[in-house]
């Protein structure tokens, strides 16, 4: 039993060396929106679906940096808020998109809200994203 704690401390030890990129591109053109719906986009979304993520401190030690970087690129692969002119052919499909996650409560996903507890969205501020989305 001591030799398998000593040698996961070790493997601990050495996956943090292994390198990681932790990246803010440019922000090329930030979403077109009023301000209180950036409010609630920035807070409960941008650290995944934007080139401005605030990287948690708990970003910087593996395991945990490796499956917040691979989440952050991903989520900027699906939708990014700083390439908003990637979406002016088909902005009426994204806000649905966006609204169609938040409604079913797939995002923020659930991970990301026991961390950060002012990214689960209250009625409220649910009912002016719909207001938005719905409105094209
Ligand atoms: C912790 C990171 C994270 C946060 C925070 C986050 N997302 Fe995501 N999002 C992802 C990832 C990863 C994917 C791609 C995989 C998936 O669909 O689950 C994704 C996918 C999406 C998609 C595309 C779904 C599809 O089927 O293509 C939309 C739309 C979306 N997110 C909207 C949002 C909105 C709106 C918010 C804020 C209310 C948000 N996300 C917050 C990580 C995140």
């Amino acid at each position: 039993m001591k030799k398998l704690i000593a040698l996961l401390v070790l493997v601990l030890i050495g996956i943090q060396f292994i390198p990681v990129e932790r990246t803010n591109p440019l922000v090329v053109y930030d979403i077109d929106a009023p301000a209180n719906i950036k409010t609630v986009l920035k807070k409960a979304c941008y650290d995944c679906h934007s080139n401005e993520t605030e990287w948690a401190w708990y970003t910087e030690i593996a395991p945990l940096s490796f499956l917040t970087v691979k989440d952050v690129n991903e989520g900027r692969g699906h939708l990014n808020f700083s390439e908003w002119g990637n979406y002016t052919n088909k902005l009426g499909q994204v806000k649905n998109e966006i609204w169609e996650e938040v409604r079913e409560e797939h995002m923020p996903p659930w991970m990301y809200r026991v961390v950060h507890s002012d990214a689960k969205l209250s009625q409220e501020e649910k009912d002016i994203l719909r207001n938005w989305a719905m409105d094209k």
